[in-house]
């Protein structure tokens, strides 16, 4: 299944190194609009993850690459850093110490989702300088946390503030978010809720998908609901209470759907929702509109270190021949 994937990928990639067709403002100057940092042609992005030195660690869908992405230089090109065997979807990324991440990937087709039994989840640590005297810290040491199974796959993770060697993953097909020990690979369905599941109607057969902590919540998105929600959860992830609905984005029959987000110190949600929109909510439930039309299948949502500016991820537009972007926006 792997090959076919990325046979019919490469062919979309070659073709739109031809292609113009971009509907980004590049304009670096202008606030407010989005600026594409970057385009892979034939790749989706699903994740990002923003390291203390700023660079951006993007997960991608094709080939389970991993790559590393300065966004303050101009015109810096996108490094491959880690790659998962075997299977085609790097996924969710969580730091679980100074410049350590744990990283879930499986296989993944559009027909198919993920498939069960496929999971791998790994260490990456960046943290260590790996070629000695050059100080050149891009390529990170990987062992493998687990590998193969019946958990997940994982989709966005969040590590537990309390106690960061467990990390929370969103089970997006069983809609269920499992707990797991990264230093002895055990993991269990720690929490179960209607909400988390996929909901009656909706264009991806999705459940629960990105995860975030914030002050003594658990805050997802559930993708087929187009929801955003939260549930009250202890020191170490244990449900509390039962998990209640913040905010669901355009109508059951608008081709909606929510994808992962993130959030600012002050609690307020960035969320990203196919096919092309961008919310803010805030603590009190209240939505606004900051993107629509100019992102393409917005995927996840990261901030920069200094909160001024959103970090967006796209899967892109194969039909269109537009690649999995990188999008900066000041907010
Ligand atoms: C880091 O190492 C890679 C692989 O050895 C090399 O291609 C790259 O140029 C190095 N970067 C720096 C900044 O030294
Ligand atoms: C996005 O823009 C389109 C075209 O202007 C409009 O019809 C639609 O209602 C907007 N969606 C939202 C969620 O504001």
């Amino acid at each position: 299944m792997r090959a076919s994937l990325s046979a019919v990928l490469l062919v979309a990639g070659a073709f739109s190194f031809h292609a113009s067709a971009n509907p980004i403002q590049t304009t670096r100057s202008s606030k407010h609009q989005p600026r594409e940092l970057l385009q892979l042609p034939g790749i989706w992005i699903e994740n990002i993850a923003v390291r203390h030195n700023g660079d951006l660690l993007l997960t991608t869908i094709d080939k389970g690459d991993i790559y590393s992405f300065n966004p303050s230089r101009p015109n810096a090109k996108a490094q491959i850093v880690a790659s998962f065997d075997q299977i085609s979807a790097a996924a969710g990324i969580t730091e679980i110490g100074k410049d350590v991440f744990a990283i879930t990937g499986a296989e993944y087709s559009t027909e198919v989702g993920f498939t069960p039994g496929s999971i791998q989840m790994i260490r990456a640590d960046f943290s260590k300088d790996r070629c000695g005297t050059h100080k050149n810290t891009t390529a990170p040491s990987i062992d493998f946390i687990l590998r193969g199974g019946d958990v997940g796959p994982l989709n966005g993770l969040v590590t537990l503030p309390s106690h960061p060697n467990f990390v929370l993953g969103a089970d997006s097909t069983k809609g269920v978010v499992w707990r797991v020990d990264t230093t002895s690979g055990d993991a269990k369905v720690i929490i179960e809720d209607e909400l988390l599941t996929p909901g009656p109607v909706g264009p991806y057969d999705f459940g629960v998908n990105g995860l975030k902590i914030f002050e003594g919540y658990l805050y997802f998105t559930c993708t087929k609901r187009r929801a955003l929600g939260r549930v009250k959860i202890d020191a170490f992830g244990n449900k509390v209470e039962p998990a209640e609905l913040i905010a669901q984005f355009g109508d059951a029959d608008s081709g909606a759907a929510t994808d992962d987000f993130v959030m600012d110190k002050n609690g307020n949600a960035f969320v990203t929702v196919r096919p092309n929109l961008l919310y803010k909510v805030t603590p009190a439930g209240e939505k606004t509109v900051v993107l629509n039309g100019t992102i393409v299948a917005p995927a996840s949502v990261a901030l920069s270190g200094n909160e001024k500016k959103l970090f967006i991820a796209t899967a892109g537009d194969e039909a269109a021949s537009i690649g999995g972007q990188v999008v900066e926006l000041d907010i």
